[in-house]
């Protein structure tokens, strides 16, 4: 069976979490901070600050930017169910709205609708590691209009004076836009370092600031990483210091660093992970060499002028076909021997968004772009024999449902 994406664990990596775990030092200590560190340096951002996973990276941040009941995210509605939760448990309401056909992200014009005096952020999506439209994005919470519009409650949001722009980077990292790496393309991104991500810690994430020149960033480091620490003034490393015991708590916090454990696999991954990119490039290039004489198949965009994937999703899809022809093609795949998925289920389809009154027909690109669309199989140790066979189960089972 080709798996769907697993994870590159090979003798230097083990070897690197040997020597953490030797060291003495297990949890967030050098190791995490050497990881920030190269973070920082491979996106420019202005600084980074590692966390447990995606989810509890921007849950902290949302709570960091005081946005709370009463506010609203806009975000949009093709996305993992995490973009959507971590405003619902913040206590503001995740504002849906519909992605463009052509590159599954954000639409912008969709967007200037939705914004509204409540609208304290917008949660913009890499979908498959395709940057969305950060300067129009940028633009758009710059007008005059809608700046006059923004009521900032907590003095950061004052002192932005505008609406936050946060990018969920968990598919994009290294992704090119107008040559800036993904980082950098909004006020705060925020990375997944999950097992599946192309640059894995196993569990994980970081958050990159990239804030306007009014902020300090030497302080936002401080803060948050207090409020990963339940809000104590000192971490573990800091309090082993001669003298050094006594800690105080600022304000509650949350708990969610990154280990010093995870960090070994990440500073690894790191290291090579320019090559990691040309070699998922390769596969993107060959799958879509292997489809594109096919009068079915759809292609997804993952370079244009302005943008440079990171290769993260292959996100094929079948023209005019139903769902349920989708779910058999799959079925076939995998008794073919090769594990696909779909990304995403469009959140107004899922249980717990439909109960809180979000429509599916109200976002008809996100369902269109969902009926047909299967993910296929990119990872680093997947052999050219491999994508050959993958290409040929594509074909096969598309053949056998379709006739
Ligand atoms: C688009 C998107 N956002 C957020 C997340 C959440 O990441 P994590 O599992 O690190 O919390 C994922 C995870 O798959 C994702 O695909």
């Amino acid at each position: 069976m080709i798996p769907f994406s697993p994870p590159r664990i090979d003798d230097k990596v083990i070897s690197e979490v040997t020597e953490a775990l030797k060291s003495g030092w297990i949890t967030s200590g050098p190791r995490t901070k050497k990881f920030e560190d190269k973070i920082t340096e491979y996106t420019s951002c202005k600084v980074t600050v590692a966390v447990s996973s995606w989810t509890m990276g921007v849950q902290v941040l949302l709570s960091y930017w005081g946005i709370k009941e009463g506010d609203e995210v806009i975000i949009p509605s093709y996305t993992y169910c995490a973009t959507a939760n971590v405003i619902i448990h913040s206590g503001a309401i995740p504002v849906m709205v519909d992605i463009n056909k052509e590159d599954f992200n954000l639409n912008i014009e969709k967007v200037r609708e939705a914004i509204t005096e409540k609208t304290k952020a917008i949660i913009a999506v890499d979908i498959g590691g395709f940057p969305a439209d950060y300067n129009d994005l940028m633009t758009l919470i710059n007008e005059p209009k809608i700046k006059a519009k923004f009521n900032g409650n907590s003095d950061r949001q004052k002192k932005l004076a505008r609406i936050l722009l946060i990018s969920d980077s968990a598919h994009s990292f290294g992704a090119l836009y107008y040559g800036k790496r993904s980082g950098i393309l909004a006020d705060i991104s925020s990375f997944s370092f999950h097992a599946v991500k192309n640059l894995t810690t196993a569990e994980g994430g970081a958050l990159c600031f990239n804030l306007p020149e009014q902020f300090n960033h030497d302080d936002i480091y401080k803060e948050m990483c207090a409020k990963i620490l339940h809000g104590q003034n000192k971490d573990a490393l800091a309090k082993t210091k001669k003298g050094n015991w006594k800690y105080d708590v600022i304000e509650p916090g949350f708990k969610c660093n990154l280990t010093d454990i995870q960090a070994a696999i990440g500073l690894v991954e790191l290291d090579r992970y320019q090559e990691n990119l040309e070699h998922r490039k390769q596969i993107f290039d060959a799958y879509s060499e292997g489809f594109k004489n096919e009068p079915w198949a759809i292609l997804p965009i993952y370079e244009s002028k302005s943008k440079i994937s990171s290769y993260h999703l292959y996100l094929l899809r079948i023209r005019n076909i139903t769902e349920d022809q989708r779910d058999a093609i799959i079925e076939e795949i995998f008794k073919q021997g090769v594990s696909v998925n779909v990304h995403f289920q469009p959140l107004p389809i899922l249980t717990a968004y439909r109960k809180r009154g979000y429509k599916i027909s109200d976002y008809p690109n996100a369902y269109s772009n969902y009926i047909n669309e299967i993910t296929l199989p990119v990872y680093y140790d997947l052999s050219k024999e491999e994508v050959n066979a993958v290409i040929s189960a594509v074909k096969n089972a598309i053949n056998y449902i379709l006739g």
